[in-house]
């Protein structure tokens, strides 16, 4: 289990969402009913994010909100098998746990409609309460499910105690700049890229462009994803596009979260940015393989066999 991460401790800002999850032929019209196949999973991309760096070999923990329901229950017992540690974790009595709501068609592509609930009430004063989280952590890894200020004051925390903050600006929004200066280390896919920047970023020179634009808000590292076309990673000095290998994609929810959290782990490992890149696009692949957000979360010895394979 530790082969990748060595002693890195991850402190992850949670969301929560149980994934209601809906597999069909296609999306439907306006108006239309399509038949499919239902599933549940847990998911959120904080949760995510904390499963997968656990299952990669880091010391995790969490921070966040759930509600105080069967789900809420759920996803404490599933912190607590994985061995993620969880203080930082409040139950609220006034709002459910999030959800998503998420079609996936034949292709493995999948939208998402996510409730926040619990998640948007975190607030800055969970994460000042929780300070001692950050103690000896390598790296912070945030996303957008829950609130803005919350997300900032888990950034900023993050940074006063030392640890590279790795900033997943999802679902796309615009990020408020005292965040963006916060983040050391950009992760974003095409559409969030283009939120972001304003210009597309869906070619390997776009996405490069747009990756040196998130540089100029303060990150020192920038990375585009670019679905089955890899990704590509940028700092003031490097330039590297790793393509994705070829694999049977059957659901890509959660394909991005195994990225982000392979490439802090490798990353807060002392890794070079281009191993990172490689270990995390590798790391984000094996996620399309499987259904289910959480279940789909590869391990370091996954990753490890499919990098082999891939060498050749
Ligand atoms: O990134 C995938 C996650 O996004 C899903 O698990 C779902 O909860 C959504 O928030």
């Amino acid at each position: 289990m530790r082969a990748y991460a060595g002693e890195v401790k991850v402190v992850v800002l949670g969301s929560f969402n149980m994934d209601l999850v809906m597999r069909a032929e296609r999306l439907p019209r306006r108006g239309e009913t399509v038949q499919g196949a239902f599933a549940m999973h847990l998911g959120g991309k904080g949760f995510n994010h904390a499963v997968a760096a656990r299952r990669l070999g880091a010391d995790v923990e969490i921070l966040g909100r759930v509600g105080d329901d069967p789900f809420g229950r759920q996803f404490l017992d599933a912190l607590d098998a994985a061995g993620i540690g969880r203080r930082g974790v409040t139950v609220d009595a006034g709002e459910g746990t999030g959800i998503a709501s998420i079609v996936i068609e034949s292709d493995g592509a999948n939208t998402i409609i996510q409730a926040p609930r619990a998640n948007r009430r975190l607030s800055p004063d969970d994460i000042a309460r929780e300070d001692a989280s950050f103690d000896d952590a390598r790296v912070a890894m945030l996303q957008l499910e829950t609130s803005m200020p919350a997300a900032t004051a888990f950034a900023r925390a993050a940074r006063r105690a030392g640890a590279l903050v790795l900033l997943n600006p999802a679902p796309a929004a615009p990020v408020p700049d005292e965040l963006l200066a916060a983040s050391d280390i950009i992760v974003a896919n095409e559409l969030e890229a283009e939120t972001l920047t304003g210009a597309p970023a869906d070619t390997v020179d776009a996405a490069c462009e747009a990756a040196r634009k998130l540089l100029d808000a303060g990150a020192t590292a920038a990375v585009v994803t670019l679905g089955a076309r890899g990704a590509v990673a940028v700092t003031r000095d490097e330039r590297h596009h790793q393509p994705a290998p070829a694999v049977d994609a059957v659901d890509t929810v959660g394909a991005g979260d195994a990225f982000c959290a392979a490439l802090a782990i490798r990353i807060g490992a002392r890794a070079p940015l281009r191993d990172a890149l490689t270990f995390a696009v590798t790391a984000g692949s094996l996620a399309t393989m499987r259904h289910g957000a959480e279940p789909s979360m590869p391990f370091a010895h996954d990753v490890e066999a499919a990098m082999r394979t891939t060498k050749g």
